[in-house]
């Protein structure tokens, strides 16, 4: 098994996303001995924005990019490596301002790629991310309802687009809410992770 470790949280030690995330990856290399885990954190490491110089080095033909455009496009190319030799992805998703943060958004930006990761067919949009299950750490400062919560319909929506279709979200809720609702919280993912993963 091939496990894909992404965290996004730029509070360090102290991000619930990532602790959920390395809860998660322990379960599943005990159930898996043999388990690799390519990790990435891109809290401390982040990957660089989509701008207009890497829009333009991905439009380039290769044989006409300079160095400075291979080098950029190389960056997106070993993400795309990792999440195609991914049988498992796990996220970490802070929540920052309603959003993912741009953190994570980085990395959908850098392996979302036509003819690649997803291509348009007559029939719409196929995701070509395919056979890999996908955990969600979702740590999130308030709670919110399933109807109204601003972040994850978007994530859901970019999964299902490369094909990530069966996704488990974990979620820590209330982790701006004081002692009382922060262990809440997490003894609610701890429980859902033992729920997810028995
Ligand atoms: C810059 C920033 C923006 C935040 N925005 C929100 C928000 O919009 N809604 C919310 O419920 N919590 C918000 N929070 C609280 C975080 O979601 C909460 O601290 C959560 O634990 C973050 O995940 P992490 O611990 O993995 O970093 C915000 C926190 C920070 C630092």
């Amino acid at each position: 098994m091939n496990i894909l470790q992404i965290t996004t949280s730029v509070r360090g030690d102290a991000s619930e996303s990532t602790r959920v995330t390395n809860q998660i990856v322990a379960r599943l290399v005990a159930a898996n001995p043999g388990a690799t885990v390519v990790r990435r954190d891109f809290g401390a490491q982040p990957h660089p924005l989509l701008d207009g110089a890497a829009l333009g080095a991905l439009f380039t033909p290769a044989d006409q990019r300079t160095a400075e455009q291979l080098a950029r496009v190389q960056l997106d190319d070993a993400l795309i490596l990792e999440a195609q030799a991914a049988d498992v992805i796990v996220l970490g998703a802070p929540m920052y301002n309603f959003a993912m943060p741009v953190q994570l958004k980085s990395w959908f930006d850098a392996i979302a790629r036509a003819g690649v990761t997803f291509r348009y067919t007559e029939t719409g949009p196929e995701g070509l991310l395919k056979n890999k299950k996908v955990y969600v750490a979702a740590a999130r400062g308030g709670v919110y309802e399933e109807a109204n919560d601003p972040q994850v319909p978007q994530m859901r929506a970019l999964l299902n687009f490369l094909g990530l279709t069966d996704q488990t979200f974990i979620y820590s809720s209330g982790m701006a809410m004081g002692p009382d609702a922060v262990a809440n919280g997490q003894a609610a993912a701890n429980a859902a992770i033992e729920k997810a993963l028995a």
